[in-house]
């Protein structure tokens, strides 16, 4: 068996996708182990409750980055974690921290990386008048939204979207892209050179 831990500082609809697919046996051999919230107040919180999973809050409030990664990585090292992936986790991870998982984390950004890194990305997106938006998932490096990209899914922008219905419809996506990417890197049928991530 294969142990996820999801850090998350949100809602948690990529947290209740990936425990949804594992549920329908879409992600073989894998169970998540710990979900841990840097903010007492997340959503994703509460949902993790209600999926019969441990639910963890380290707050990060004023505290040094290493610090709380420190205490972050206790918690996964306890559950001896094979896979960490950050849904919607709004901290930037210390060097420390992505050392100790080395292409052991995953994240998911709603945007085709390397366009619109950063917040509110689906916003930029439809701001900058692109006719194809989509969502990356990506191993996690020191930089943000940059690591060696796993799955990309792309879908057009409508004539009559907004940046709201965009937004939904990539988050659609990113609950298929999330789950196939973690299939990738559990089974380890991939190899990365460079950037490039090659299945096998
Ligand atoms: C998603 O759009 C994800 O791509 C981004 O943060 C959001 C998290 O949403 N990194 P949720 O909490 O999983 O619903």
């Amino acid at each position: 068996m294969k142990n996820i831990g999801i850090l998350l500082s949100g809602r948690g609809s990529n947290l209740k996708a990936i425990a949804e697919n594992i549920s329908a046996g879409k992600i073989p051999g894998a169970k998540i182990s710990t979900v841990i919230s840097n903010k007492p107040d997340a959503g994703g919180l509460e949902l993790a409750r209600q999926l019969g999973l441990e639910a963890v809050v380290l707050p990060s409030k004023g505290k040094e980055r290493e610090e709380h990664d420190r205490e972050v990585a206790a918690v996964l090292q306890k559950h001896q974690v094979d896979l960490v992936c950050l849904a919607g986790y709004m901290r930037l991870l210390s060097p420390w921290f992505v050392r100790q998982f080395p292409h052991r984390i995953l994240n998911i950004h709603p945007s085709l990386l390397p366009a619109f890194p950063g917040l509110e990305a689906q916003e930029q997106a439809f701001a900058y008048g692109v006719k194809v938006a989509g969502c990356t998932v990506h191993f996690v490096d020191e930089e943000l939204d940059h690591g060696a990209i796993i799955v990309q899914k792309a879908i057009p922008v409508l004539e009559n979207d907004d940046e709201h219905t965009l937004a939904k419809r990539i988050l659609e996506q990113e609950h298929i892209a999330y789950s196939e990417a973690i299939n990738v890197v559990l089974t380890g049928k991939f190899e990365v050179a460079g950037r490039r991530l090659v299945r096998k």
